[in-house]
């Protein structure tokens, strides 16, 4: 008998970071493997995002995930034990079978995820290699350029500013933990002008510092100033990266600016990113314009795409068919890989080989929403997407999937490559 046939296969609820039930999948393989994983919640999600399967009602404010996980412990578990979980493709195949939907709504993709990447780690533990290594094989040995958030705003912060993330990252850093050390410098010091400035609060969903600001452009002031503070230059050793979720402050065809008591139109919004993109040393913006503003996403495309990394997330959804779209339209140069927002591993992997080959970045990202578990690290390594982006050096959750990369790093030693400036080296022009 195969080492790799699924003999035990069981869900369960478990907690996420904002205090919400998630599905949990642990399996276990004929020769003994055990694999484990969690599926994160998103809260600024796209309309076309596979189905995270909830009860609704009053329990958990109605986030609950009995069905989700029923749907892991009757259907999937009777369909997949006695399979060979060794082939991926194979398991996906019959999780999107059974579930029969677009969108996973009958399954729940947080219940087909999270089976998905626990068959993969099961898999990797009975080759007795780590899953980056068994998804990438021998070849997989970059570690992505990460950024970090500074401040959470947007859905992640009661909307106290409407921008989501104002992040960093290192294009100058020569290593995966030299970009985390001088993030941690970073960090710190807004922390600290925050303090001084009486306006230090906390932190928000992904761990940033709480958006204390009289405009948007402050936290991107903030975060200028804070680079400086640690002692680096902005722009060449460390550079801002934004993610405006601008679905989020949508409303009639108008972007409501709430911060700012004011409302602009899509060309309006285009013209005070890029004058941002100006005045400030950005080198990403991800969502710029909202899901279906896919001409205003084209615009700001031509406009700044020669100068920024132009990342599409809500519009996207990890999407093949709809990367194949934006790539028709023109509209961004890099892509959000988020795997609950396809359901498996394999509609995921399909989806960043599709925005490769169509000449797009990859950044693997986390959701708001999340758990201890690190699966995103290991796809991002093994896959060789080149950026990864899971919230602030603050956070448990967070904290895991930097922790992960920094043990990856090092295990590789010597064949360790960061992938540095060049993950972010425009695409276009
Ligand atoms: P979400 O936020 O997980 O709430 O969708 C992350 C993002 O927008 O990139
Ligand atoms: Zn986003």
């Amino acid at each position: 008998m195969s080492e790799t046939e699924i003999v035990y296969l069981h869900g369960r609820r478990v907690w996420d970071s904002r205090g919400r039930p998630t599905v949990e999948v642990e399996l276990m393989l004929s020769g003994g493997a055990v694999g484990r994983a969690i599926a994160p919640a998103g809260a600024s999600t796209g309309a076309a995002e596979a189905h995270d399967l909830r009860d609704g009602g009053e329990t958990f404010g109605g986030f609950d995930v009995a069905r989700a996980v029923a749907n892991v412990n009757g259907h999937i578990a009777a369909a997949l034990l006695g399979h060979d979980a060794a082939d991926q493709a194979a398991l996906d195949a019959t999780l999107i079978r059974l579930d029969g939907t677009e969108a996973k709504e009958k399954l729940g993709a947080n219940a087909t995820l999270a089976v998905s990447m626990a068959a993969a780690h099961a898999t990797a533990g009975a080759a007795g290699v780590p899953l980056y290594r068994h998804l990438g094989g021998e070849e997989a040995g970059m570690l992505p350029l990460p950024q970090i958030q500074i401040f959470g705003g947007g859905a992640h912060a009661g909307r106290r500013m409407d921008i989501q993330d104002v992040l960093v990252t290192c294009p100058g850093a020569r290593s995966f933990a030299e970009a985390l050390d001088w993030t941690a410098e970073v960090y710190r010091a807004a922390g600290d002008l925050m303090q001084a400035a009486g306006k230090l609060h906390g932190v928000a969903d992904e761990g940033g510092w709480w958006p204390a600001f009289d405009t948007n452009e402050q936290a991107l002031e903030m975060t200028v100033r804070a680079i400086d503070k640690a002692g680096f230059e902005p722009g060449q050793e460390i550079a801002l990266a934004l993610d405006i979720a601008a679905t989020g402050f949508h409303r009639n065809g108008r972007y409501a600016l709430g911060l700012e008591g004011r409302e602009l139109d899509s060309a309006g919004m285009i013209a005070l990113l890029a004058g941002w993109i100006d005045r400030y040393p950005i080198v990403s913006v991800e969502d710029p314009l909202a899901e279906d503003d896919w001409d205003g996403f084209a615009a700001f495309t031509r406009a700044v795409g020669e100068r920024v990394q132009v990342v599409g997330d809500d519009a996207l959804v990890t999407h093949a068919g709809r990367i194949r779209e934006a790539a028709r339209r023109h509209a961004g140069n890099a892509v959000l890989i988020k795997p609950n927002q396809r359901g498996t591993l394999t509609e995921t992997h399909e989806a960043w080989q599709v925005a490769k080959q169509l000449g797009y970045g990859g950044i693997v990202s986390a959701r708001s929403g999340e758990t201890e578990d690190t699966t995103i690290v290991h796809l991002a390594v093994g896959w060789g997407i080149g950026q990864i982006k899971v919230g602030a050096m603050a956070r448990g959750e967070r904290t895991a999937k930097w922790n992960e990369a920094l043990r990856i790093e090092e295990a590789m030693g010597p064949r360790a490559r960061f992938a540095g400036a060049a993950a972010i080296a425009r695409r276009r022009g």
